[in-house]
């Protein structure tokens, strides 16, 4: 029996029959402002498990580690069980956002290089800005830990650049977690979707994510079900 052992603010997680697996059901829930507003979104569960198995498939066909099995079914994948790191891994390619209302820069100002920051997860906190040295202070991740996380979000935003570019689609910004598996491996975990992601089209810069949700500027479900369309016929 499948037991549920973690609901956070768009997934439950679930036991199975093997302890170093689990069962994530994607809900047809969008919440922001940290949890404080929340809605119910026909269908959502449905697209992001679609988007993210299809991002983490890709992911792990290019040799990097994360805790992807399989997708189940339309609203449910297997994952490895993974201890988490309590860091949201940032990075950005162009301004908006928290970087944008920040340093007041234009809306898609394009960066050189890719911008890399953490952030503290702590609901109760509001995740705040971390930097390495308050990390080694507070012991949530080690220099050579901070490392590996770096260099593989690196590789992963050049991935992703690249999975999106080719469905007509600019990768903005994205957060990503890590954390350890059942082997002490330090993997990619969590999950990568227009939830986490800033994707605006690559011509008309229409919003793709869940800004239309945040900022309430239309159907946030038109936006999610063309990165997921799109992302299929390139997929083909
Ligand atoms: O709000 P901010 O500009 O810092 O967000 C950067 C990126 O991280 C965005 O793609 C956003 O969707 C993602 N993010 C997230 N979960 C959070 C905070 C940010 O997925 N709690």
């Amino acid at each position: 029996m499948a037991t549920l052992i973690n609901e956070g603010k768009a997934k439950q997680l679930f036991t199975t029959d093997d302890p170093n697996v689990i069962q994530v059901h994607y809900m047809n829930q969008a919440t922001a402002l940290n949890g404080k507003r929340k809605e119910h979104i026909d269908d959502k569960g449905e697209v992001n498990n679609q988007i993210d198995s299809l991002i983490f498939e890709y992911l792990n066909h290019l040799g990097i580690a994360t805790h992807f099995i399989k997708r189940l079914s339309a609203s449910d994948q297997l994952v490895k069980k993974m201890k988490m790191i309590p860091l949201e891994v940032v990075v950005r390619n162009y301004a908006s956002g928290s970087f944008q209302r920040k340093f007041d820069t234009e809306y898609l100002q394009a960066f050189e290089q890719p911008v890399q920051e953490f952030y503290y997860k702590s609901d109760r906190l509001d995740d705040p800005f971390i930097n390495d040295s308050q990390i080694h202070a507070l012991k949530i991740a080690t220099p050579e830990q901070l490392s590996i996380m770096r260099d593989q979000v690196f590789k992963i935003n050049q991935a992703l650049i690249k999975l999106f570019a080719a469905s007509g689609i600019t990768l903005v910004d994205f957060k990503v977690e890590f954390g350890f598996d059942a082997d002490n491996n330090l993997i990619l975990g969590d999950e990568i979707s227009p939830d986490s992601c800033r994707l605006v089209d690559a011509t008309t810069h229409e919003s793709l994510d869940k800004d239309v949700f945040r900022k309430h500027t239309g159907d946030v479900m038109d936006g999610y079900r063309t990165v997921l369309s799109r992302l299929e016929a390139t997929a083909k």
